[in-house]
């Protein structure tokens, strides 16, 4: 394929690109780190460069101009996803996130994923006084993520807060889905939001089994737990799916699953979705339940570590909170109004990039880049970690630090925030940004509102990252003080 992509190309150039071994191609190149391995083969390779992981030539995609080039001002050329096995579990790779068709349905299918998510989160509050239903979801599960807390710590001391943060998340999003919550001791819940490591690694770019195909036939770690994960998290929602066919009333609308069934009803009214099968639409409640748990507890774990690694940024945010909002329980709103706070999550975005790649594209015609000539259908690799630590870009990169940005003001300085990539750009841009936003803020200011968050005694924290679809910080213990009013109370 390579010599056919480079003869093809006589005329125009293919990318450069280091050489590679038969069969496995650059696969065992790439190392545990391969957003670092690709950032040390641009300094030779430049922005673009081609790859082979096992027998499959991959674009590997740097520099903000040149990903701007690929997911903006050549968008629909790059938006196709490519035909991974590890992508086809979920829900028989009929999803939109991961199905291989890429063209007007699809287009469609994004439309209607978005409105449902907008529409239910946006809906009004059931019974509290929440601006939204997603706020009174989101203040609901943090208050229980607290109390899990102080019982944690009144048995233990010191603990892990991984699985709690997990729970509570998931609940957010089972909430908006499903209308449904689930207690942290529920082992049928707990079976699948407990991803593991070897599920996020084998889910990620670069999974061996996606390009040497006689692998998936072996009886390895790595393609074995994808699977079942996969197929319990489709029976998990098939259930909920089957539950809400059979109580559905067109005149009270109760979750995602509701308004996607309104959607089947409705298409043929409607006319322009009947290209879009039941089973399609329906499907939409795997992406978003699927897409909007690890993310966010991910997310949520390293912005715990960081406040515990530097004490002197939490008590920075505990100031902010207390001088504007005082004891008056968090609210979307009052992003507004801590910019510290708001530049404390920019910062763990870009410094973490717990996303280090975007989901793999793919082309989806002929075309050229950079002036070098990519025919349709190759997969191609975009590197947001190497975006969020360019030099040309960041300041001293590798430091975390929040203050990059405030302004002379202390405000946000939103352009440097859209330099951040993490949620994507573009036609493939993620679904949940604002979702993840509001959310990730409610939680970090309820807790440090009532929790001082500490390391435990003697113990060394790491920062380096767990490779995976989403990485993760090593396991890590906290202890918690009780603020009250302002002042810490021992438990
Ligand atoms: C896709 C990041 C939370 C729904 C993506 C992509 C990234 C991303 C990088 C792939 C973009 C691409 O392929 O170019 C994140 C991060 C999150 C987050 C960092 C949290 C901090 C969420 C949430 C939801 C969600 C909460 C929904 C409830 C989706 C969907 C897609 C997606 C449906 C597929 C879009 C497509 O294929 O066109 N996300 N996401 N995400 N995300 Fe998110």
């Amino acid at each position: 394929f390579v010599r056919a992509l480079r003869s093809k190309g006589r005329k125009q150039l293919s990318p450069p690109g280091p050489w590679s071994f038969p069969i496995i191609g650059n696969l065992f190149q790439l190392g545990d780190h391969p957003y670092l391995t690709l950032m040390e083969m641009r300094k030779k390779y430049g922005d673009v460069f081609l790859l082979k992981l096992g027998m499959v030539p991959v674009l590997v995609v740097n520099g903000m101009e040149m990903v701007k080039q690929v997911l903006l001002k050549d968008g629909e050329h790059f938006a196709g996803r490519p035909n991974m096995y590890t992508f086809s579990f979920l829900a028989e790779g009929k999803t939109l996130s991961f199905s291989v068709n890429y063209g007007e349905s699809w287009k469609l299918h994004k439309k209607i994923a978005s409105k449902a998510l907008r529409t239910l989160s946006n809906a009004e509050a059931k019974s509290s006084t929440c601006s939204c239903l997603l706020e009174e979801h989101v203040t609901e599960e943090v208050s229980e993520l607290v109390t899990v807390f102080v019982e944690l710590s009144s048995k233990n001391g010191g603990f892990d807060p991984r699985n709690a943060i997990t729970c509570a998340v998931a609940n957010v999003v089972c909430a908006l889905c499903f209308g449904k919550r689930y207690d942290h001791s529920d082992e049928e819940f707990l079976k699948i939001v407990k991803t593991n490591d070897d599920l996020l690694k084998a889910s990620s770019a670069a999974n061996p089994a996606d390009f040497i195909p006689f692998l998936r036939y072996l009886p390895l770690q790595i393609i074995n737990s994808p699977r079942k994960f996969y197929q319990a998290l489709n029976g998990f929602i098939a259930l909920h799916v089957q539950d809400h066919l059979v109580t559905y009333d067109k005149d009270h609308i109760r979750d995602i699953t509701d308004a996607l069934i309104n959607v089947c009803h409705n298409k043929y009214a409607t006319t322009k979705t009947d290209t879009l099968k039941d089973s399609e639409i329906i499907s939409t409640v795997n992406d978003l339940f699927g897409a909007g748990f690890e993310t966010v507890s991910t997310c949520l774990y390293w912005s715990f570590l960081y406040l515990i690694h530097y004490p002197e940024i939490q008590a920075k945010i505990q100031e902010e909170i207390d001088g504007n909002i005082g004891l008056k329980p968090p609210r979307f709103e009052d992003r507004k109004i801590l910019p510290y706070t708001e530049a404390f999550i920019n910062e763990v975005f870009r410094h973490a990039s717990f996303l280090p790649f975007t989901i793999p594209h793919c082309t989806t015609a002929d075309t050229t880049l950079n002036g070098y000539f990519i025919p349709r259908k190759t997969c191609t690799f975009i590197n947001m970690y190497q975006v969020n630590h360019d030099e040309t870009i960041w300041d001293n990169p590798s430091l975390f630090r929040s203050d990059r940005f405030l302004n002379e003001n202390r405000e946000l300085n939103k352009s440097l925030v859209e330099k951040v990539l993490i949620f994507g750009m573009g036609i493939r841009k993620c679904l949940g940004e604002d979702v993840a936003r509001n959310e990730i803020f409610i939680f970090i200011t309820t807790v440090l509102q009532q929790l001082k968050l500490k390391k435990c005694p003697r113990a060394k924290l790491d920062l380096t990252p767990a490779y995976g679809l989403v990485m993760r910080p090593k396991p890590y213990q906290l202890q918690i003080l009780r603020l009250r009013g302002g002042f810490l109370t021992q438990f």
